[in-house]
């Protein structure tokens, strides 16, 4: 159904967004890309950069090969650098940073040096344009998720529940809060398009209780909507129990098994989506090669949990399951800032 040409919407889609970004006339641009990167976004973002009076340089990295035992998706991670350093090094030296890696800087090993270095890294999540147009970010959803992060960033204690069983305490004394809301205009700092959620990254034996995948509830490794519950013990941070008995339990299960690898039980980070342009049905919409998810972990009331590493907990893996959750309720500190599923007025 959708055609991957350049369209001048897109090209208009992509310069709003780097315009939020501050590129301004006669700035340095890199694109950063891989050779299995979408052509398309790799193509929008140089025409809007030149639009835009930037200018744009290539770096283009083969796709390295698959080092792990399953196919990996959706963490975030990209290993597309492989700590070569001059990529690093001019990647710092760039201004701004176009990421259309296929998984993104957010975790990569190279982020933290590309940052220190001055740059600012706009993460554009490998997403049919089409999606991307459509969840340009604007000054609410900036907004709402600077006062959602505010309040993570303070909070002690998140405590979600639901009707399906969900009943999940974290103690958010310490965590690490990110809140990302589509651009980012500020040297040192990254951001991914589309933006909308808030993530904490909560310190080691922090979070207990029962986790309930419900029917409908969505596992963006395998980009597909549960079609029976799966009941996750938790302890200590740690995923012990898997229980359910469809494909979804049994897929979960099998994945998580392969990496043989204890942290890709644990918790990555927790937190929820405030972007009302997402939304939740959008993985029935594209192929699963035009979407990436990430649509999914911005819908507006969602709860986003996630397995996998967290450098803050002092855990590392490549194995990490985004999972978002809908129709929860999300107290923290007595607040309850969504009642199953619907994000409450909490945020100006
Ligand atoms: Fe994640």
């Amino acid at each position: 159904m959708l055609a991957d040409r350049i369209e001048g919407k897109w090209i208009d889609a992509f310069a709003e967004v780097f315009e939020r970004c501050a590129v301004r006339r006669g700035d340095t641009a890199a694109i950063l890309s891989e050779t299995q990167s979408r052509a398309l976004n790799v193509h929008l973002a140089e025409l809007a950069l030149l639009r835009l009076g930037a200018r744009p340089f290539h770096i283009v990295l083969p796709t390295p090969r698959n080092p792990h035992p399953v196919p990996v998706r959706s963490t975030g991670a990209s290993e597309a650098i492989g700590r070569l350093a001059p990529v690093v090094t001019a990647l710092g030296q760039a201004g701004f940073v176009v990421d259309c890696t296929l998984e993104g800087l957010m975790h990569a090993p190279e982020t933290p040096d590309i940052l220190k270095a001055g740059a600012r890294i706009l993460v554009i999540s490998n997403e049919h344009p089409e999606a991307l147009e459509r969840m340009a970010p604007h000054e609410d959803l900036e907004r709402e998720v600077r006062a959602a992060a505010r309040m993570l960033r303070k909070a002690k204690q998140m405590r979600v529940t639901s009707g399906a069983g969900t009943d999940l305490t974290i103690d958010m004394t310490g965590a690490q809060t990110v809140g990302v809301w589509g651009w980012t205009d500020r040297p040192g700092t990254l951001a991914h398009w589309p933006g909308g959620v808030v993530v904490s990254f909560p310190k080691e034996k922090t979070v207990n209780g029962t986790l309930v995948l419900a029917e409908g509830d969505i596992n963006l490794t395998f980009k597909r909507y549960l079609m029976s519950p799966v009941r996750l013990l938790i302890e200590q941070d740690y995923v012990t129990e898997i229980r359910g008995d469809g494909a979804d339990a049994e897929m979960m299960r099998a994945y998580l098994d392969a990496w043989g690898d204890r942290e890709a039980y644990a918790v990555s980070h927790v937190g929820f989506g405030l972007n009302r342009r997402a939304r939740y049905e959008a993985l029935t919409m594209y192929g699963r090669r035009d979407t990436n998810g990430t649509e999914l972990r911005a819908v507006a009331g969602n709860f986003l949990f996630s397995t996998g590493a967290n450098e803050f907990a002092g855990r590392y893996t490549a194995g990490h399951f985004d999972l978002p959750m809908m129709k929860t309720t999300i107290e923290v500190d007595g607040i309850t800032v969504v009642r199953e599923g619907v994000v409450q007025p909490v945020f100006g």
